[in-house]
């Protein structure tokens, strides 16, 4: 028997970490436990109910309007106790947040193995996305067990000196999360979306990453403005992130434009199945960039790089910054010209299969002399 204790704390920590921790908890073999650091509350918790994780630690630490300072110091305390108290074999973490980095780092400090899952993204630029960038490297140093979505991060981790075989290529457990959510005929319980007339054709946004807080966010917005007006079969919807500088430079300039509805973080199943319904997406997300093309959703990447290059190399997205002239036009080209949207609304799955979370529990479970069954490696097909 062994303890795995899951650690996370942000909306998308969550949708990816629910998936494993159901496998975990299926499997005979794992203790598992689950930690939540709160670094969200209302986006996290929506996340943790909708998939009905069970939660055995909630450090509750969010502050609105937290620095990274808050995030690091509070984590690191809280998880302090419980770690000392609980000794899992392994703490999990997801991805690349802050809460990712400091609860790897606190596993450390008690020598608890780490299993890291989305291992191996990489820009290669410190800052961008910052402090993800760092997150994610810092996490690479300290963990024993990489669980890489794909090939190219595999790659990524090989070129760091890590040894091959403490790499697991699995896909990304996104997927596991979209497919088990995703529904024909689907009817949204919110009145002003399930009211959008059905020959209007959706643009999904969102916008929440810290280097585009300020000037780029406004300048996204301000092309979005245009847009609308522009091409006039066309409506935005845009969930707008609970930060709350992207909240006050979304309301000055998006508040009562007509053909924008502006609206709270959704919860993740009504979410998914806009992204569905919807034209195309624009966004500075990290996991969405890797659900909208299994969908065959082009999505236009509001960021100037990518950790993420399977799908810009598929040809579903496309990296256009923070530009006003450039998203106006890449945009308005993908809503004018059919030949340029087919181009682009190809449905590929670079990213997994839907079975990630499987390989993970039995990854840890053959690691540990549990099982004889070697994780099968994820294939983009
Ligand atoms: C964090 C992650 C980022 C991830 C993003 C997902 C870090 C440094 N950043 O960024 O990698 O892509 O989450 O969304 O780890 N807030 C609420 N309620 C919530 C969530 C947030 O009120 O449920 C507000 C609070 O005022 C909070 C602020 O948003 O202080 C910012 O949250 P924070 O976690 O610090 O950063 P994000 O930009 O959300
Ligand atoms: N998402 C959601 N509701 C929303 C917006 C996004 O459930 O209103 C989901 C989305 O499907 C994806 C995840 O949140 O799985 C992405 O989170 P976010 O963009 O906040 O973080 P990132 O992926 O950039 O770290």
């Amino acid at each position: 028997m062994i303890k795995v204790m899951t650690i996370f704390g942000t909306r998308p920590e969550a949708i990816k970490m629910a998936p494993v921790v159901k496998e975990l908890l299926k499997r005979p073999d794992i203790d598992t436990k689950v930690c939540l650091t709160a670094q969200h509350r209302e986006m996290l918790d929506q996340v943790v109910d909708l998939f009905h994780l069970p939660v055995d630690y909630d450090l509750d630490i969010m502050k609105s309007g937290q620095s990274l300072y808050d995030i690091t110091a509070r984590v690191l305390r809280g998880l302090e106790d419980v770690l000392k108290k609980e000794k899992p074999d392994y703490v999990l973490v997801h991805g690349d947040t802050t809460t990712t980095f400091t609860a790897a780092l606190a596993a450390f400090y008690q020598q608890i193995k780490i299993g890291h899952v989305e291992a191996g993204l990489r820009t290669g630029n410190l800052l961008s996305p910052f402090p993800e960038e760092a997150n994610r490297q810092l996490t690479g140093v300290l963990s024993n067990v990489n669980f890489a979505p794909t090939e190219t991060a595999r790659e990524n981790l090989l070129r760091e000196s890590k040894d091959d075989k403490n790499i697991y290529v699995v896909g990304n457990t996104v997927i596991d999360a979209l497919l088990a959510t995703v529904k024909k005929d689907y009817h949204f319980e919110d009145a002003e979306i399930e009211a959008i007339e059905e020959h209007k054709r959706v643009i999904l946004v969102t916008t929440h990453r810290r280097e585009n807080l300020g000037a780029p966010m406004h300048h996204v917005y301000r092309a979005l403005r245009r847009l609308v007006e522009a091409v006039p079969d066309t409506e935005v919807v845009f969930p707008v992130h609970r930060n709350p500088l992207v909240r006050e430079a979304v309301s000055e300039e998006l508040e009562g434009v007509p053909g924008i509805h502006l609206v709270e973080p959704m919860e993740y199943e009504p979410f998914t199945n806009l992204m569905a319904r919807s034209a195309i997406v624009l966004t500075d997300s990290g996991g969405i960039q890797e659900e909208a093309p299994s969908l065959g959703k082009p999505v236009l990447v509001l960021r100037d790089t990518t950790e993420r290059p399977e799908a810009v190399e598929a040809g579903t997205v496309k990296l256009v910054g923070t530009d006003e002239e450039k998203i106006f036009h890449a945009a308005y080209e993908l809503l004018t010209d059919e030949k340029a949207y087919k181009a682009m609304a190809e449905a590929v799955n670079p990213y997994g299969d839907g079975h990630s979370a499987e390989r993970i529990a039995d990854a840890l479970l053959y690691i540990e002399g549990l099982s004889d069954k070697k994780p099968t490696k994820f294939i983009a097909k």
